[in-house]
């Protein structure tokens, strides 16, 4: 799957998979997952996290959505985007980004079989260069509704690269009624934890920002945000339940862009 230097340092799409029982992971990284597990319930915060992105996914193909653009994809192992959209609608066209070469050559081969599913290899930083890969130019119609996720990915943005600026640009470039579906880290309910998870990041090659509920209302203008608005995220239409402890890190939301004017 990959070089020896990319199996030196514990890599977050392959913790990711490895939180979410997948198989795509180096020892490293389970070793790295399981010296953090007492003090950190990283599994948790990722599983409550796939479970915002599954309800999101879920509510855009009821809304008509039949095409998606995940930026900062991550392995789409166990129950991702293209899973759950084409689950409903078989139709559904999925185009993954990621700038991690190992981490796009994994999933290139778990999609080689999906006609309606890719990943390009691009930095989301640059929109012109995903915007023009070739898998977006060929399995998706940018003059039409598309869903643009976020997900988990703006934490890597830092504040320099302007993330509240680059979302507008996504925004910009993608029609009227297109959906983004958007989480954040955040320290604002469990400041000691969410503390160390940024610490725990800073160890490997992605580290994190966490920021506060109106710097992540900043990222949403233009957007006509779905009920229940921007909450945590296992609030966002998730089981009622009082969202606490580990759950509580990270916001979401889901906005429709407005039509200009
Ligand atoms: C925390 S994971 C999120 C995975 C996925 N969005 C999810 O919710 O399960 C972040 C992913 O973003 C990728 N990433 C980080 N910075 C990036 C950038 N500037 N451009 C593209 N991908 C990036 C990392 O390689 C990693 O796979």
């Amino acid at each position: 799957m990959s070089t020896n230097s990319e199996a030196e340092r514990p890599n977050v799409a392959r913790l990711y998979d490895y939180y979410l029982g997948g198989a795509h992971n180096f020892a490293v990284d389970r070793e790295f997952a399981d010296r953090s597990a007492g003090d950190v319930p990283t599994a948790a915060m990722v599983q409550q996290s796939r479970a915002f992105l599954r309800r999101a996914v879920r509510v855009c193909v009821a809304n008509g959505i039949r095409q998606f653009l995940d930026l900062g994809s991550g392995i789409p192992t166990a129950g991702n985007v293209h899973e759950v959209a084409q689950q409903a609608d078989p139709t559904c066209r999925v185009v993954y980004v990621d700038n991690e070469p190992a981490t796009v050559a994994h999933s290139r081969t778990m999609l080689r079989d999906n006609a309606g599913a890719a990943i390009a290899e691009a930095d989301i930083r640059d929109v012109p260069a995903v915007l023009g890969a070739p898998e977006v130019r060929d399995l998706l119609d940018l003059s039409r509704p598309v869903a643009v996720l976020m997900v988990a990915i703006l934490p890597h943005v830092a504040d320099h690269d302007r993330p509240a600026e680059l979302v507008a640009r996504y925004r910009d470039a993608v029609a009227d009624g297109s959906y983004l579906v958007v989480s954040h880290l955040t320290a604002d309910e469990q400041p000691e934890l969410v503390a160390k998870v940024v610490g725990m990041a800073a160890e490997t090659r992605t580290p994190i920002v966490a920021r506060s509920k109106s710097d992540f209302e900043a990222m949403l203008a233009g957007f006509d945000l779905l009920e229940p608005g921007l909450v945590l995220a296992p609030s966002w239409r998730g089981e009622g339940d009082p969202v606490t402890g580990a759950e509580a890190v990270s916001y979401g939301a889901v906005g429709v862009k407005r039509p200009a004017g």
